[in-house]
């Protein structure tokens, strides 16, 4: 036991509110020191298979979603194990953690619990250094502090949208920009652009989960039309100022071994989905496109990154769950070419720090990326930047959830001042295959 002013002290917890007024997780780390960090767990709505899962109280109440449960795992079995620990040892308290529960997805304490401590427990580390959590993370990282490229949706769709359209994120990348700060502006010309359109055509129905414009359209790609014409209307051209990147979450409309496009009516293979969305990447200045097939279709994602890999940028989300393991095996496969990074997924931060490792090691591009149910929780822009990720995914450019993460950016580009530096477009596209 230490006797240090980084001695953890206390692992306190409450239930907090996310964007959906739905239960979440929050947590709060005293040192000995005085210093304190806390953090909040988001949540996921269109979740893989693999990934760690939350703890949640079923029954009538909220649905079922209460997190008295979680709560309880917290200060029954959590905190008794870290209180007295140093709290810069991220690695080893996340690993006591991982444990205490023993399940390969946190199923024992929980996602949710395990993720808001991690985050909170690194927090209270950089409080007790004297420095902004980014630059803590970068210097114990070794890593170089540099503001990711932003993809920001334009219409939500899928499980955020009531499957309204298939396609679930429609997202908008300013890869003509030299700066975060002037990405954000060209992102809010190109938001509002889109819903001046919707106003136009009778099509304006508010927005979705994430804030996206609610996709009041007739198929797929009418979203994609739009979202060309809405990148042409805020006075852009399409592909080389602003392109646009694709988050497919296909799982969500998998049935069977075919795939279901409710909004074009027609189900369709694997090889068909393939050779849709491949011809989508040839139709529209798509630079990235995620989870194009469902989570267990290896053949899939392997076929899919060979036909448009070099060009389009591969993300696997619930493919891959911010798994290191997942991330090997998939590169050495050959599919997928980029990870989305999602702390609650891995459930601390330290497995979310290996996947990344993994991803850097391949020769992957890194995405950083919110849930759709979140908070005003800010702290994947300091992993985004304290890891140099190559982009931050938060959603659309609304709703103070989403906002709070794209203005915490903004103040760390102020606070880096000259020295700042911008993932610019080379860091997001296609990879050439590295087997
Ligand atoms: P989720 O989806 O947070 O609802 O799981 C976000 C994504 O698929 O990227
Ligand atoms: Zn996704």
């Amino acid at each position: 036991m230490t006797l240090a002013a980084t001695r953890i002290e206390a692992v306190d917890c409450r239930r907090v509110w996310d964007s959906r007024g739905r239960p979440t997780v929050e947590v709060e780390v005293r040192l000995a020191g005085g210093a304190s960090g806390r953090a909040i767990a988001p949540a996921g709505a269109s979740r893989g298979k693999h990934e760690a899962v939350d703890l949640r109280d079923g029954g009538e109440r909220f649905g079922g979603l209460g997190v008295e449960r979680a709560l309880a795992a917290i200060r029954e079995t959590i905190a008794p194990a870290l209180v007295g620990g140093e709290v810069s040892d991220q690695a080893g308290l996340d690993a006591r953690v991982v444990a205490l529960d023993g399940t390969p997805t946190k199923s024992r304490l929980g996602g949710n619990a395990t993720t808001a401590v991690s985050m909170a427990l690194a927090h209270a580390a950089a409080a007790a250094a004297g420095r902004p959590l980014w630059r803590y993370l970068a210097d114990i990282g070794g890593f170089r502090p540099r503001l990711p490229m932003p993809m920001i949706q334009i219409y939500g769709g899928g499980a955020h949208a009531g499957q309204r359209i298939d396609l679930q994120d429609i997202l908008l990348v300013p890869v003509g920009a030299s700066s975060f700060d002037e990405a954000t502006v060209m992102a809010a010309e190109v938001y509002r652009a889109a819903g001046l359109r919707m106003a136009e055509r009778g099509l304006l129905r508010g927005v979705a989960d994430e804030g996206g414009w609610w996709p009041e359209f007739a198929s797929n790609e009418e979203a994609l039309e739009e979202g060309v014409a809405a990148i042409e209307r805020a006075g852009y051209r399409p592909g080389e100022d602003v392109a646009l990147a694709l988050d497919v979450a296909a799982t969500q409309f998998r049935s069977g071994s075919a795939y279901r496009l409710t909004a074009d009516r027609v189900d369709v293979d694997s090889a068909e989905m393939v050779a849709r969305v491949a011809g989508w990447c040839t139709q529209y200045p798509l630079i990235s496109v995620e989870d194009p097939l469902a989570e267990d279709d290896d053949a899939g994602m392997i076929a899919f990154t060979a036909a448009v890999g070099a060009s389009v940028q591969v993300i696997g989300d619930d493919y891959l769950v911010t798994s290191a393991e997942r991330v090997a095996k998939a590169a050495s496969a050959g599919a997928c070419n980029a990870v989305l990074l999602k702390p609650n997924q891995a459930g601390t931060l330290s497995e979310t720090l290996a996947a990344l490792h993994a991803a850097n090691a391949a020769g992957w591009h890194t995405v950083v990326s919110a849930r759709s149910g979140e908070t005003e929780d800010t702290t994947i822009v300091d992993l985004a930047v304290g890891w140099g990720a190559d982009q931050l995914k938060v959603g659309s450019f609304a709703r103070s959830e989403r906002m709070a993460k794209w203005n915490a950016a903004i103040r760390v580009e102020e606070q880096l001042g000259r020295t700042a530096t911008f993932a610019g477009r080379d860091a997001i596209g296609g990879r050439a295959p590295q087997r």
